[in-house]
């Protein structure tokens, strides 16, 4: 099942470290290759000898080690991989990664690691329920960080709750998800997200307030179904998710060119707040204030349509181009002529009217628009709209699909 995966597993500080020495025997047996990095408190707990008897690879422990670095540099090590397992994962590692930490091999791999990361955490329950830890884990999904447990059971200092690290054979299930072939494997997706900024001066831009989020959630809900996906990102507060190549852009401009360079792609999803107008009369310079003088012109000029020319592309043009719209009136009126204008294939609408509760909320009314028609999706979470339209997107792909 796991044939030839590469597993890099972090084991950090905790009494469940012993159940990593069965977790790495359950990948091993189902012929996965693991790796092992420990911390040093994890070496209290589980000697590095038996990991690399049961790994039969050698243990990475020290970022500073030569011989480590000889051998493999860290960098390496935490990308060569398939997917990187954190088990057990301590409050403390999970803090850590929330943070950005780097102070040690096992941080510093899943900061620089640019492969899916799937955490057991495993700690007192209080550790569990202290809302520090909870923020952590929501910033680490939000990132695209999965977890598996943790279980409620007796803890290991007498104690019972929420805290018992997820039973290896849990653990190799959530694996095996995580790498068994999804609908979207072998599929090339393209997103983009997040607003542009386009220059007044070197110092000041027009903007505007979009977050990223539903452009970067669709991202990660493709590249879970096992799409290969590329973020093309506008200047957002969000992390780069997990797995995703992510290219950072600030104007319309940059944004379709990295559109164009990523072609060909077989879906693209065009989930950008797009400015209309860039500035044409940008100076090099920043613009002075001059005592007496009236303030300075700003001269607009129409941005190009990203969605619009991906939709024209020819025999470039990807299979799927989907393509949002946020309405305030007519809603499914207006985002049906958006669809025909653009030329795209799918247009995602939803009414951003002040009475939808939309703006602020965490839940969205959405209506799929296709030449099939439209169908109206039952208000639900923002966060499952993407889930939602990944799956649509691998209906549609898979051989006889249709939209
Ligand atoms: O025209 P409007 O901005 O309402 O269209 C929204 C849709 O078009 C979104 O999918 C957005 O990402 C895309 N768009 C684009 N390039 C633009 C403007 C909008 O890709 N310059």
């Amino acid at each position: 099942m796991l044939d030839g995966r590469r597993i890099l597993l972090v084991i950090s500080g905790g009494i469940a470290a012993y159940k990593s020495l069965e977790l790495i025997r359950r990948l091993r047996e189902r012929s996965a290759a693991v790796r092992c990095v420990v911390t040093a408190n994890a070496t209290q707990f589980v000697t590095p000898l038996a990991l690399q008897t049961l790994s039969g690879e050698k243990v990475f422990q020290d970022t500073f080690s030569l011989t480590d670095e000889h051998e493999i540099g860290h960098i390496t090590l935490a990308r060569d991989c398939d997917l990187v397992v954190v088990a057990p994962a301590t409050a403390n590692l999970l803090a850590k990664m929330a943070a950005g930490l780097a102070d040690d091999l096992a941080s510093t791999a899943l900061l620089v690691t640019d492969r899916p990361i799937l955490a057991a955490p495993a700690m007192n329950f209080r550790m569990w329920g202290h809302p520090a830890t909870q923020a952590n884990l929501a910033t680490l999904a939000g990132r695209g960080v999965r977890t598996v447990g943790p279980n409620a059971g007796p803890l290991a200092e007498g104690e019972s709750g929420i805290g018992r690290m997820a039973e290896p054979g849990e653990i190799v299930a959530a694996v095996e998800g995580l790498l068994a072939a999804g609908p979207l494997q072998g599929v090339k997706a393209l997103v983009t997200s997040g607003p542009t900024f386009e220059p007044i001066d070197p110092v000041r831009f027009i903007g505007n307030r979009s977050s990223g989020k539903q452009g970067h959630a669709i991202a990660v809900a493709l590249a879970r179904l096992g799409a290969e996906v590329t973020l093309i990102s506008g200047p957002v507060r969000l992390p780069d998710p997990a797995g995703i190549r992510t290219i950072a852009v600030e104007t319309a401009r940059e944004m379709l060119g990295a559109a164009l360079a990523n072609l060909p792609v077989d879906v693209a999803v065009c989930a950008a707040a797009v400015a209309d107008w860039t500035v044409s009369n940008a100076s090099r310079e920043k613009r002075k204030k001059e005592p007496g003088a009236p303030p300075p012109a700003i001269e607009l000029a129409p941005n190009p349509d990203i969605l619009a020319t991906l939709s024209e592309q020819g025999s470039a043009r990807p299979r799927l181009v989907v393509g949002f719209a946020a309405e305030t009136e007519k809603v499914v009126e207006h985002a049906r002529a958006k669809r025909e204008r653009k030329g795209c294939d799918w247009i995602v609408a939803n009414d951003v009217s002040p009475a939808s509760g939309t703006f602020g909320g965490d839940f969205n009314s959405v209506h799929l628009i296709s030449a099939a028609g439209t169908e109206d999706w039952p208000r639900i979470a923002k966060s499952d709209v993407a889930e939602r339209l990944a799956w649509r997107i691998a209906d549609f792909l898979k051989p006889g699909g249709h939209g």
